[in-house]
């Protein structure tokens, strides 16, 4: 793997929201946010735990924070120097993506000279439950120094706080803080252990919610004074206990056992690009994110729309994992997209549950998914930044296209995988049931010729409760089609097996006649544009600098009810454009350029999940070109500040792995244009131009695939 580092040069206050994205370390148990180690909650820092929520009265149910092992600052002189209080002069904090190590060195100017303090940190890849840590201190003039070091278990909480007691110790070199969750008494433990090669006076201070250790000693000029903490997370609920103790581990080879496993997770993932160093930095960045919240060797857990960067969207997992996410670890580490299928195969209980509370036959997925399938989404979930109302939404009632994203998510990973196993164990049951739903969703038509489905959410969701939307129609036909085939495919033991729960002829008949009468949008004869849904081209058509000029408030909701953007053409992300990438079988070239540069303008791109839909549509209709500024967009999500904060009074920074999976879906099936034909791996490149070559490897059908494309070719070897 090449050396790629993410670099911030300077301290900004207003950035640290920002920072604690863009530099996040993970493992899939838990998330780490590139906060500093002074940090307390105000600065939003988070170790971020996978598959564990929490309620807290009426507030929205959410994933929690364990308690923070890092927590270090330092006094000289008996002056404290932390961001953001004190000022550096200089400060630098950095990520190898290579290594998954984030470093920070930051210098204050002191009464007495400067103070430098620096630091590395990491979410241990080989050992799930581990952090590894190594803080220096260096002054340029012999001063009484004091470095505190801890676990706070006062942690940051956007609808907490989620631990009702909260327990501290220090036996031996081992300190720990244990906090219990209100709603269930999960247990989520920080261990640590700190050691030092240097004279010091020790005290430990054993609070209601921290255990801090002090070492007060003399510091000599010039010279660096080094702690190095392991620290290990665990919970109560976890399936496999932590059976490490702090004091056992060491830093160096946790460090060397770490960089290793990113090691092997790079040889088959990183993708090199000749000609466009931005662009692959920015890729194999996204890489690097989608490899930190990958949930490796777990189970019962997906991965939220937010990654594990903090408790935004409530930590919940969304359509965001199957429809942007899967895609990279089908093809790279396919236990792992197994895993995200278990959990919707695990959850399918809730999803019917879901779905009898609507009236509806089958399964319908949670919109923002918990544990168990719960659905985490409330009636309300924007607050009207005039009245502080909270304003009704129908995301949780109507985008019944979450359904469709399961199943198509299920059937992009047996065409790339082969593993037909996983229908007989389950997945072909979650298939049935969201055909099932779909079909109670079913209308005919009043002459009587086709279904329809009213009254729905769609991708687009500043529109809601709209007739017909192309999308959804066109995904509950490709769930019809999906179930017919696949329980016509069946052997005939497991046809009989099948049909002692099901009447599979009836169901077998239920859904052809479902998916040849489904009505399904088709593109004007005049225009070749297809309508979004029942209306659309009737509503207002201006701009979105428009709608944005009519805005009152920054932090205005632009869809619901009385939106900005309700009652014209402007849309929040990809609609149409969406149900084209993903069909792009079903359309000619023609129609689908005429909806890109009709729908395009009309796109605020208000959700990370967009832009890749548009550059990969650009690809399918030889237009790499057009394709790249969305795909550099989409790839660089988390590297630029700006990126959109609020949602009607709703906090909703955090990382974007969909945007980042959409980005590797860019790169692989639009630039390299690589697609299964015939059970077999093809490859119709389209780079943009100032790409030489684009080279990387695939996992496809159990065998690892290296794709090569240069001067408009593309070879695909079997490795
Ligand atoms: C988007 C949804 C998406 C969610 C989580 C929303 O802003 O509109 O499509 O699933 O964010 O990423």
């Amino acid at each position: 793997m090449r050396a790629f580092t993410i670099t911030a040069d300077k301290f900004t206050a207003e950035n640290i929201p920002h920072c604690g994205n863009k530099f996040l370390i993970g493992n899939g148990y838990f998330g780490i946010r590139g906060t500093m180690e002074e940090y307390t909650k105000e600065h939003m820092p988070a170790v971020n735990m996978a598959g564990i929520y929490d309620k807290v009265g009426d507030a929205w149910r959410e994933s929690v924070n364990a308690p923070n092992p890092l927590s270090t600052y330092v006094k000289i002189n008996g002056k404290k120097l932390a961001l953001p209080d004190a000022e550096p002069i200089s400060h630098k904090q950095e990520l190898d993506i290579a290594k998954g190590i984030h470093t920070r060195c930051t210098t204050w100017q002191t009464e007495g000279g400067e103070v430098c303090v620096t630091c590395e940190r990491f979410a241990d890849m080989a050992r799930r439950n581990a952090v590894g840590m190594r803080y220096t201190l260096k002054t340029d003039f012999d001063c009484t120094a004091e470095i505190t070091t801890g676990i706070d278990g006062d942690v940051w909480d956007i609808n907490g706080p989620h631990f009702v007691k909260i327990d501290t110790a220090s036996r031996g070199d081992i300190e720990a803080v244990s906090g219990t969750t209100g709603e269930k008494g999960i247990i989520v433990t920080a261990q640590e252990c700190v050691s030092y090669r240097f004279d010091g006076e020790i005290n430990v201070r054993c609070g209601e919610k921290q255990v801090l250790k002090t070492i007060t000693f003399t510091a000599k000029a010039n010279t660096e004074y080094c702690f190095e903490k392991t620290a290990l997370i665990y919970a109560s609920c976890d399936e496999k206990p932590c059976t490490d103790a702090a004091d056992e581990l060491n830093y160096a080879d946790l460090k060397r056992e770490h960089i290793a496993a990113w090691e092997r997770i790079w040889d088959v993932s990183e993708v090199e690009i000749d000609g466009d160093d931005e662009a692959m930095l920015a890729l194999n960045y996204s890489i690097y994110h989608l490899n930190c919240i990958a949930p490796r060797g777990l189970s019962g857990i997906s991965i939220p729309a937010r990654g594990l960067s903090g408790q935004v969207y409530k930590g919940a997992v969304f359509w965001d994992t199957e429809m942007f996410m899967i895609d990279y670890y089908i093809h790279t580490e396919p236990a792992v997209a197994k895993t995200l299928l278990q959990y919707r195969i695990d959850t399918l209980c809730g999803a019917k549950t879901k779905a009898a509370e609507y009236g509806l036959d089958g399964a319908y997925y949670a919109w923002e998914s918990q544990e168990g399938g719960f659905e985490a989404c409330s009636d309300y979930n924007v607050v009207d930044v005039f009245t502080k109302r909270p304003m009704r939404t129908y995301f949780r009632d109507k985008q019944y296209h979450v359904s469709a994203a399961v199943v198509y998510g299920i059937m992009k990973y047996i065409n790339a995988t082969g593993d037909t196993g996983i229908l007989s164990e389950g997945a072909l049951e979650v298939i049935i049931e969201c055909a099932r739903m779909y079909r109670s969703l079913l209308i005919k038509k009043a002459d009587g010729s086709q279904y329809e489905i009213r009254d729905v959410v769609g991708p687009d969701e500043y529109h809601e409760r709209v007739s017909n939307n192309a999308y959804t129609n066109k995904m509950a036909q490709f769930v019809f089609k999906t179930a017919y085939d696949m329980i016509k495919a069946l052997d005939n033991d497991s046809y009989d097996e099948l049909n002692k729960r099901y009447d599979l002829e009836k169901l077998l008949d239920v859904f052809k006649d479902s998916y040849e009468n489904m009505y399904i949008p088709q593109p004007s004869e005049d225009t070749g544009l297809i309508e979004q849904f029942d209306g659309y081209f009737k509503l207002e058509d201006v701009s979105v600098d428009e709608v944005r000029s009519r805005l009152l408030d920054p932090k205005e909701y632009w869809g619901g009810a009385y939106g900005v953007a309700a009652d014209t053409q402007v849309l929040k992300q990809a609609d149409v454009v969406a149900m084209l990438s993903m069909f792009k079988n079903d359309y000619n070239a023609e129609i689908m350029r005429k909806n890109w540069e009709y729908y395009e303008p009309r796109t605020e791109h208000g959700s990370s999940l967009s832009a890749c839909m548009y550059s990969l549509l650009s690809c399918h209709i030889g237009n790499p070109d057009a394709a790249y500024p969305l795909f550099m967009k989409s790839a660089s999500a988390d590297m630029n500040p700006g990126g959109k904060e609020w949602a009607g009074g709703i906090y909703i920074g955090g990382t974007h792995p969909a945007s980042e999976g959409g980005a590797w879906i860019v790169a692989v099936k639009g630039f390299a244009g690589i697609d299964i034909a015939d059970g077999e791996l093809v490859c119709n490149p389209n780079l943009p131009k100032k790409w030489k070559k684009l080279s990387f490897k695939l996992m496809f059908k159990g065998e690892l695939y290296c794709i090569s494309i240069e001067n408009g070719k593309g070879t695909i070897n079997k490795i």
